[in-house]
């Protein structure tokens, strides 16, 4: 079983994904207390994809992030470097059109998508910087960027009580349910290690993404960021 560590090697981190693969949605559910399915929904809101648009979910996973886009009607590409995942994704979504690919070099061509997005991936890429650069790449002018990512809770008392879940409860609620429950030690460790609302927004403005605002969702645990692409 591997546990990757916070510099993120790729290949310790695809195979830490294909560990928990087959148990990764319920482990999800669990840990998130049920919240994961309104991040969910905040995040198809936010996306607002259209009927023949083509959208590009980034670490998608098991696709379960991609699902709300398809059914709006449009084209959705769920993209990840762990074959684990794509295959248990395949298995329960066949109809998408699951590929393998590295954030840091998106097998897509320039300008390809209307809107780009993705959930619970950027903070375990190893060079943010480069997935956002072939974020930005890979979508059209005037297209749209929306990130779903752990973040900060804004009350300071709030976030203390997140800390202690985060370092004392989740790793044996994990052990009980994940088939890898190291893993979420990486989790927990890599969620604290991350930039917060305002230094994720100050990269996505680095990579060129221009609107560039957040929302917070469960007292900003997560944080939706959102940014366009220049029109040409
Ligand atoms: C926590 S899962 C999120 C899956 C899905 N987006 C969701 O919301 O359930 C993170 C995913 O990021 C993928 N990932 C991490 N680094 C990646 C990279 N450099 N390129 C592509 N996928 C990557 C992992 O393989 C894993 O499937």
């Amino acid at each position: 079983m591997t546990r990757a560590s916070l510099d993120k090697q790729p290949h310790e981190v695809a195979s830490m994904f294909d560990d928990v693969a087959e148990r990764y949605d319920l482990t999800n559910d669990v840990l998130s207390l049920g919240q994961a399915r309104l991040w969910r929904k905040a995040v198809d809101k936010a996306v607002g994809a259209r009927p023949a648009e083509r959208v590009l979910d980034l670490a998608a996973g098991t696709g379960t992030s991609s699902v709300p886009f398809a059914r709006t009607g449009a084209y959705v590409v769920p993209c990840d470097f762990s074959i684990g995942m794509l295959r248990e994704g395949k298995k329960r979504q066949p109809w998408l059109p699951f590929t393998a690919g590295d954030a840091t070099k998106l097998p897509f061509a320039d300008d390809s998508f209307d809107a780009v997005t993705i959930s619970f991936g950027l903070r375990n890429v190893q060079d943010t910087d480069a997935a956002l650069a072939e974020l930005y790449r890979v979508t059209k002018p005037g297209g749209r960027v929306v990130i779903c990512e752990f973040s900060q809770p804004t009350w300071a008392p709030f976030r203390t009580v997140y800390t202690e879940y985060l370092m004392r409860a989740l790793p044996p609620v994990a052990t009980a349910v994940s088939s890898n429950p190291d893993a979420y030690v990486y989790l927990a460790d890599s969620i604290r290690a991350w930039p917060d609302q305002p230094a994720l927004a100050a990269l996505l403005q680095k990579a060129g993404w221009q609107k560039v605002a957040w929302r917070n969702l469960t007292g900003g645990i997560v944080a939706l960021h959102r940014g366009t692409k220049p029109a040409a």
